[in-house]
């Protein structure tokens, strides 16, 4: 049974709500699985809302985020973000709705600022700066000796 909701364009913003996340009886397997590694799982997010997901090792957190900016579809339910299945987005909306901060820091060869404008090539030396400040970074950077312009090796060395 397909359950997706095909919204005509006009309520695509969901009036100008922006921030919420809804699963509906969100079933996954991951390929070949025997078992199903999330079943039946609904829930709510709403914007200024902070919400843990808690489970042991195993229990499907990791899998649960994935699914949000779809490096899997459900296998059943759906998952809404503003209202609108997220199957029925463009990447690119979907996507530039989303930041993700992993557990593991990424940090690529090149300057401060170079991995700071990983996520927006063109954004100002202002723009970089308040980013550093957002992530707390500001104060370690600044005691760098070329601050912004100090190289970075593969890994964060
Ligand atoms: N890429 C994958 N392919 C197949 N099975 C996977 C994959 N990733 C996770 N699993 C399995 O899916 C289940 C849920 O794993 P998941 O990583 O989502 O758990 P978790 O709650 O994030 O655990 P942890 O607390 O260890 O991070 C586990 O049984 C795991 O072995
Ligand atoms: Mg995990």
């Amino acid at each position: 049974m397909d359950k997706r909701c095909f919204c005509p364009p006009d309520t695509k913003k969901n009036n100008g709500k922006e921030g919420y996340l809804e699963f509906r009886g969100v079933t996954f397997s991951y390929p070949g699985a025997e078992q199903p590694a999330l079943s039946d799982i609904s829930f709510q997010a709403g914007p200024g809302e902070i919400t843990a997901i808690i489970g042991g090792t195993g229990a499907g957190k990791s899998t649960l985020v994935s699914l949000i900016p779809r490096f899997y579809d459900v296998d059943a339910g759906q998952i809404m973000v503003d209202g609108m299945d997220i199957r029925d987005m463009s990447q690119e909306d979907l996507r530039h709705k989303i930041g993700f901060v992993p557990q593991k820091a990424v940090l690529f060869t090149g300057t401060v600022a170079e991995n700071i404008r990983y996520g927006q090539e063109d954004a100002t030396d202002e723009e970089v700066a308040h980013a550093a400040a957002i992530a707390q970074a500001s104060e370690f950077i600044g005691r760098m000796e070329q601050g912004y312009d100090s190289m970075i090796a593969q890994g964060g060395s």
